[in-house]
């Protein structure tokens, strides 16, 4: 394969299973592993969608091709603009009522100094793609309810994994927390904007789950950290809170009730509580 921005986008095979093909269509940005993936799948095997993913290794890619061939598969990097941009031209052409952007990059900025590499890689995921692919989604969604007519319960939705992380305002928070705040922020304005269209908008503010991804950051085991949730126990908040229109669901509960106690701190106490949790000099 040339190493173009083109040919690294590749829309990887199209099995639309054809007694699926009035079956409602999701979109997960993100969704080659963890809370995407099982999001893909609970859409795929529990309701019968059709169901399209993206994410950017090949390796992963490869696998779910061959495990899950209903699933159709997008790569591209959500850090190269054009990669991004021929992504969501490709996906133009599909009639979808559903799109959840999961993509995620996080370090462990309790003890990392981020380098420039780093920094611009979490601002790029975290926010900026999830920004454009939010402006594209919506602007599709809009032009598509014009021209179709969905049943009810098929009313197009728009969601977004942020984390619990943006949730509090403090002056130390890492990069990560600050994008996850954007996101938790815009996906509000999002739905603002989209309620005259009758498009719905949902974000997730979740606590810890027990992905790969969040066990690598820890050694392999990521079980000491509070509250910690399977990825089907996080399926099933997200999904709840998707039924129930939540604008902003925070989950699981203990932890909710967690960061609303330290938001209703007098600010320089809640300050000086999460910079002494700080590994490394600010
Ligand atoms: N796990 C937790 O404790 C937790 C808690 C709160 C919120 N969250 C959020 O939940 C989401 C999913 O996290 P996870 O733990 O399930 O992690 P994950 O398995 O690493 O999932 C991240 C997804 O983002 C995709 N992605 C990352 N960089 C990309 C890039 N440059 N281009 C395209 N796709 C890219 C990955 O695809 P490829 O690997 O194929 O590139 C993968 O599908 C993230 O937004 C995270 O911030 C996680």
């Amino acid at each position: 394969m040339k190493n173009s921005a083109a040919s690294m986008l590749t829309k990887a095979k199209s099995k639309n299973n054809s007694s699926k093909i009035n079956a409602p269509h999701i979109i997960v940005i993100g969704g080659t592993s963890g809370i995407g993936l099982t999001l893909i799948l609970h859409h795929l095997q529990q309701l019968g969608w059709q169901v399209s993913i993206v994410g950017n290794s090949a390796t992963k890619i490869n696998l779910i091709n061959s495990q899950y061939p209903n699933i159709v598969t997008y790569t591209c990097d959500l850090t190269n603009s054009v990669q991004m941009q021929k992504l969501l031209d490709s996906l133009s052409g599909i009639n979808f009522q559903r799109l959840i952007y999961s993509a995620g990059s996080y370090l462990n900025e309790r003890v990392h100094q981020l380098n420039q590499t780093d920094s611009d890689k979490i601002l790029a995921i975290n926010f900026q793609a999830f920004e454009q692919t939010f402006r594209w989604a919506s602007e599709h969604l809009k032009i598509q309810n014009q021209l179709l007519d969905f049943k009810i319960n098929d009313r197009p939705s728009l969601i977004c994994i942020a984390s619990i992380a943006g949730t509090m305002d403090y002056p130390y928070a890492s990069l990560y927390a600050k994008s996850k705040r954007a996101m938790i922020a815009a996906a509000s304005a999002y739905r603002a904007a989209l309620a005259p269209y009758d498009i719905q908008v949902n974000c997730m503010a979740s606590g810890y789950i027990d992905t790969q991804a969040l066990r690598d950051l820890n050694d392999g085991d990521a079980s000491h950290k509070p509250f910690i949730m399977s990825t089907q126990t996080a399926v099933e908040h997200i999904m709840q809170a998707i039924t129930d229109d939540i604008e902003l669901a925070i989950f699981p509960r203990s932890m909710r009730y967690i960061t609303r106690a330290l938001n209703q701190l007098p600010k320089p106490l809640l300050n000086w509580i999460l910079r002494s949790k700080l590994d490394k000099k600010k």
